[in-house]
């Protein structure tokens, strides 16, 4: 009864278009329209404001956007015991790690580094997982001495010194052990990671005899697997069929009497970067995984990191001078590769907008252009024959779908200082990392 009448007011807000409506009053950066322009805001700010006073390149993210992200996928979890653990590699600024961390999440690391920014932001160790196919002696210490939650292991001879180095500290350290089961995530090929061929995890054949073997190392509790098959991945089929082998294998061991308590899912799920990219919500992505563990009694953990922030943020670059060869046009931005690197490296499409639109956009002159940043390569390009609206020198673009995978990768390549970060709740923002100065780009060398 409940649901007939629930299904009859979705209708009617669908036919009124006010679901439309309301999804894009859910997206954090949208036009907003003054008298004679449409304005780009993120919430409730005007970003040529932020730009006025923080100048470009500058990174903005949406704070109540990777709130609601990782609420839907905390929420549409909650069929099975289950921690989200972000992964910070994604965006590891201070301010969103505690945002996170206020929302009671868990984080995926890699590095020590990451388990210091964990740290500093507030975020809680007992809830982290170090992840990751090289942990060095140091970061493990660290790690045991911190009070980490798990440590997941790749290889015979990593679970051998984890072993080693929490004996030495008094500890039992609690283990999973990351399974490669050779399935095609269909992805690009740099961020595929779950193909025979690939440098992570144990061939899923080989993993049940380690997981035996390593039940005897008395400073290491193995009980638990992972598997991450890749990044940016819109198929979900990819992911049953990966956890389909991971759930198998655990059942082996249990059958051998291995205990085998928790599986560690992973991340992956992709987002759109334009248009018409089909990517999987959120809802249906953890139908998938649910589906998979269902029955299993395997308490799960998953590792998100693009499907919290990717959207959340953008790169704000002013136009510097637009440059016209024979049919060829450049638009030369202030932001480079060295900003945001993942249209170089990837051939990644990022959707690039004008911060002020005329208000009768159908109207605005279009022009077919180039966006390339400073650096001395040809490498170093945001877009390709894009058409755009029509630019002019000064001119605020704002360069989409830049919270993951963005800042993170950012260097100082051509002795660039690193952008400036804002973080915007409502009609309020602050500045969450200072742009660098020319001190900053030599801190640390001598002549
Ligand atoms: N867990 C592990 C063990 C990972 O290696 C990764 C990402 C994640 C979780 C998070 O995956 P996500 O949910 O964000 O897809 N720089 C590339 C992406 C590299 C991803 C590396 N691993 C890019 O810009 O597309």
């Amino acid at each position: 009864m409940i649901e007939g009448v629930a299904a009859a007011i979705l209708t009617n807000m669908r036919r009124r278009g006010l679901l439309a409506r309301m999804k894009k009053l859910l997206k954090p950066f949208t036009y907003q329209s003054t008298e004679s322009v449409k304005e780009l805001h993120c919430e409730q700010t005007r970003l040529r404001d932020i730009a006025a006073r923080v100048g470009t390149p500058a990174y903005v993210y949406s704070g109540n956007h990777v709130i609601g992200r990782y609420r839907e996928i905390d929420r549409a979890l909650r069929g099975c015991p289950h921690q989200v653990c972000f992964a910070v590699k994604a965006n590891s600024n201070l301010a969103l790690l505690a945002l996170l961390a206020k929302q009671g999440a868990g984080f995926d690391i890699v590095s020590g580094g990451e388990l210091y920014r964990v740290i500093e932001a507030g975020g809680s160790p007992a809830r982290t997982i170090f992840s990751g196919v090289g942990k060095t002696t140091e970061e493990m210490d660290y790690a045991l001495a911190s009070g980490v939650r798990m440590f997941n292991c790749e290889s015979e001879s990593e679970l051998t010194l984890l072993d080693e180095r929490a004996r030495k500290a008094g500890r039992k350290a609690l283990v999973g052990l990351r399974v490669n089961p050779h399935v095609d995530p269909r992805t690009h090929p740099y961020i595929s990671t779950g193909l025979r061929e690939n440098k992570f995890g144990i061939p899923i054949r080989e993993a049940e005899k380690l997981y035996q073997r390593a039940q005897s190392l008395r400073g290491i509790k193995l009980e638990g697997l992972s598997c991450h098959i890749g990044s940016q991945i819109t198929h979900l089929s990819a992911f049953s069929q990966a956890l389909t082998k991971v759930v198998e294998l655990a059942n082996r061991l249990r059958a051998k009497g291995c205990p085998v308590r928790h599986l560690d899912a992973g991340g992956g799920v992709g987002v759109a970067y334009k248009s018409s990219d089909v990517s999987p919500s959120i809802a249906a992505y953890a139908r998938t995984v649910l589906r998979c563990v269902r029955g299993s009694g395997l308490k799960l953990y998953v590792e998100p990191g693009r499907a919290i922030v990717a959207e959340a943020g953008v790169l704000l670059t002013r136009v510097l001078h637009i440059k016209a060869e024979g049919r060829k046009r450049f638009v030369i931005v202030d932001a480079a590769m060295n900003d945001l690197i993942r249209p170089s490296l990837y051939g990644a499409h990022h959707d690039i907008r004008p911060v002020l639109l005329a208000k009768d956009s159908a109207k605005q002159k279009q022009m077919v252009a180039d966006v390339v940043g400073p650096v001395c390569e040809s490498g170093d390009f945001f877009a390709r024959d894009r058409e755009m609206p029509s630019l002019q020198a000064g001119d605020l673009l704002s360069i989409d779908t830049a919270g993951a995978y963005s800042f993170v990768m950012s260097s100082n390549y051509n002795s660039r200082p690193r952008a400036v970060e804002v973080m915007v709740d409502g009609i309020e923002w602050r500045v969450v990392r200072k742009r660098e100065s020319l001190r900053d780009l030599i801190r640390g060398e001598r002549v």
